[in-house]
């Protein structure tokens, strides 16, 4: 059966691709973060049955009413926040998430930015750039002994408490949603959210972008962080008060911070933690290494084709 398929803000993989022109897929693709009216535009001109969603703003019922055809949304991730999924829903369309497909590749950036922060592993390289040999600017630490906090329990933070447990830290996580078989050893429950911020050396956050979540971890919350801990950022940039955690950033309060998300992206180029010494800025990658790209993509063409198949769609991937 011939089948169009509109990835929205650039191509999947090309094993994803593949599968999708195996199975008789047209494929057509707009170039990263469109423009609505474009988005519009596309939906009306190429009329598919399944619309791929990667890096974009936001996908709401107009876009999704612009092809009378459509029959799924499939997430090229595992975050659905810029998916419109109630209005999904009272459409008939169920939109579909690559769960797990890149939890490794995220747990492993969430460790890769921890060990950069506290082995100052930028400001060294930056001192010896500038000509700086001098071992006396270093201080780094241990993580041994020191206590991870992580605020989500689902794949990624379950993977990165493994990890961490492996160097010899101590896990504490909290999270009200997750099952009880989340908070198996390594990882210690802490019922309050207060208690890990009060607690942790290194907050590390793995929790989706909801109603629940957004602005999550604000200024309140930034001042209840030990002083000179770490923050880490692979979730999303709302959960946060940027503004405050810049603050505390720039006074030494909180001694550094890996951010990977950003509450607008791309961020503007004057963004303080773009400026900051003590942060550890990447342009929402962890979940997008070569790896994880190519599971990602394989997985999204998959839910492209269970659902155009006409089987219910797949509880384990179905967002809404
Ligand atoms: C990455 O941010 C994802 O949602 O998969």
């Amino acid at each position: 059966m011939g089948f169009t398929v509109v990835t929205l803000g650039s191509q999947i993989a090309d094993e994803g691709v593949a599968l999708l022109r195996e199975a008789g897929a047209t494929l057509v693709a707009t170039a990263a973060y469109p423009p609505k009216d474009e988005m519009i535009a596309m939906l009306t001109r190429h009329r598919p049955e399944a619309v791929m969603v990667r890096l974009v703003k936001r996908i709401d019922e107009d876009v999704m009413r612009a092809s009378p055809s459509l029959k799924v949304i499939a997430k090229h991730a595992v975050g659905c926040d810029d998916v419109d999924t109630a209005a999904a829903r009272r459409l008939g369309i169920p939109v579909m998430l690559a769960t797990g497909c890149n939890a490794q590749s995220v747990a492993e950036h969430a460790l890769a930015v921890m060990l950069a922060l506290v082995k100052d592993l930028s400001r060294q390289d930056a001192h010896m750039r500038a000509g700086r040999f001098d071992k006396s600017l270093y201080h780094g630490r241990e993580l041994r002994g020191m206590t991870l906090g992580l605020v989500g329990l689902g794949q990624i933070g379950r993977g990165f408490a493994r990890m961490a447990a492996a160097i010899g830290m101590k896990i504490v996580g909290y999270d009200p949603f997750a099952p009880d078989s989340a908070f198996e050893a390594p990882v210690a429950r802490v019922r309050e959210l207060d208690t890990l911020l009060e607690t942790a050396d290194v907050v590390s956050l793995h929790c989706p972008l909801t109603d629940a979540t957004r602005g999550l971890i604000g200024r309140r919350e930034i001042s209840l962080i030990k002083r000179g801990a770490y923050l880490i950022n692979t979730a999303r940039g709302e959960v946060i008060d940027e503004a405050a955690l810049a603050e505390a950033l720039a006074s030494g309060a909180i001694a550094g911070a890996g951010i990977d998300s950003f509450s607008v992206e791309p961020p503007p180029a004057t963004h303080p933690f773009l400026r900051l010494p003590n942060t550890i800025v990447t342009p929402h990658v962890a979940g997008v290494t070569d790896d994880a790209k190519r599971e990602v993509s394989l997985q999204t063409a998959r839910n492209v084709l269970a659902v155009l198949s006409g089987a219910p769609p797949d509880r384990r991937y179905l967002a809404n």
